[in-house]
């Protein structure tokens, strides 16, 4: 097999887990894609600092310009704006394709990212940036690219997902929500960015974009966190038959005065009908209810946030990208199943 470089940049929740399904599951991804996907190295911004997964220290490098030349893909999964956008940008001017989860870096410069990569034929991949493990963007971006959304209601932060379901099933406050949800590593670093909205703002800006085959800035969209929500709100709105959820709100919508069309993003915590299927998202869980023309209701489920569910979305598009640079190798066409050829089929479980 030849081998495939890749270059991670970040080794936090997210990055250590991809680091160590990569080297763990090594085999199946080489009998996947036809190719050896070889880790170069691991660039972070101190070597020892603590880590979620056992790592060779050997990966491990503070000079990530130095890492991402002579890799064939780079995944970046550092958050935050800099220097993840300059690294981005290196990596694409290189040669290399580019895997990130950076929903941030997205919201704020996907617009120019993604023209870099198109300039010079790179892909730049992104299904960990909205809702963690959930195929959402290629979903959006592929499978539903011949139809016309209408409108995406998603629970797109798992924190206050779970703080406003801790609210409505134990009666707690926001603040003693809050901190079971950091205790359990749900929020982020600053859980201003999962209360305050920002988050979800960020990822809708990226829906919307993708749903509307255009450019929403993140500035654009109307955000409004959860941090006034009160237990005594929560209760009133469980009797009256809703449950309240933060939503992230992308739709198509005229412009009242002009009647010209338009479309309308906004993140607040909603009033849900209880019989709504968003309204049976529990815990840390996320969803994308899609609503597009010819497809009618659709709905993403699953784990929107944590180390390694958010690892799995990351490593499929590293498949996906790898697999474009083996022409002719396993699953590089459609029509074909190429796993069963190498892996024994076992008995199938029906009962768990
Ligand atoms: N803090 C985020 C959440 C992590 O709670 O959903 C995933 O982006």
């Amino acid at each position: 097999y030849r081998s495939i470089r890749v270059a991670l940049l970040g080794a936090g929740s997210v990055g250590s887990q991809v680091a160590r399904l990569l080297l763990e599951h090594g085999d199946e991804l080489t009998a996947r894609i036809g190719a050896r996907i070889e880790l170069v190295g691991i660039a972070v911004r101190d070597v020892d600092a603590k880590r979620d997964a056992d790592l060779p220290r050997e990966l491990f490098t503070t000079d990530a310009p130095r890492l991402i030349l002579g890799a064939d893909i780079v995944i970046e999964l550092m958050g935050g704006i800099e220097p993840a956008r300059t690294l981005v940008l290196q990596a694409i001017a290189s040669g290399a394709d580019v895997v990130t989860g950076n929903k941030a870096l997205l919201a704020a410069h996907g617009a120019e990212l993604f023209a870099a990569a198109e300039q010079v034929g790179a892909q730049l991949s992104y299904e960990a940036a909205v809702a963690g493990a959930i195929p959402i963007i290629r979903p959006l971006r592929e499978s539903l690219a011949g139809d016309r959304i209408e409108r995406i209601l998603g629970i797109v932060n798992g924190t206050t997902n779970y703080i406003l379901d801790r609210m409505d099933t134990t009666g707690a406050s926001l603040e003693d929500a809050l901190a079971t949800a950091t205790e359990l590593g749900y929020a982020e670093a600053d859980p201003t960015a999962d209360i305050g909205g920002y988050d979800a703002a960020q990822k809708a800006t990226i829906l919307a974009s993708l749903a509307f085959h255009t450019s929403v800035p993140v500035e654009s969209v109307h955000r409004e966190g959860i941090t006034g929500v009160t237990a005594a709100q929560v209760e009133s709105a469980r009797r009256a038959g809703y449950v309240v959820k933060l939503l992230a709100i992308c739709e198509r919508l005229a412009d009242p005065e002009s009647g010209e069309a338009g479309i309308s993003v906004r993140v607040y915590p909603a009033l849900v009908p209880r019989e709504h299927p968003l309204a049976a998202v529990r815990g840390a869980n996320n969803a994308v209810f899609v609503e597009a023309s010819a497809a009618g209701p659709l709905m993403f489920y699953g784990a929107g946030a944590g180390g390694v569910p958010t690892a799995s979305a990351v490593l499929g598009d590293l498949v996906a990208i790898a697999r474009r640079h083996v022409v002719g190798g396993p699953g590089t066409s459609e029509s074909t199943h190429a796993d069963l050829a190498v892996l024994p089929i076992g008995r199938i479980t029906t009962s768990y």
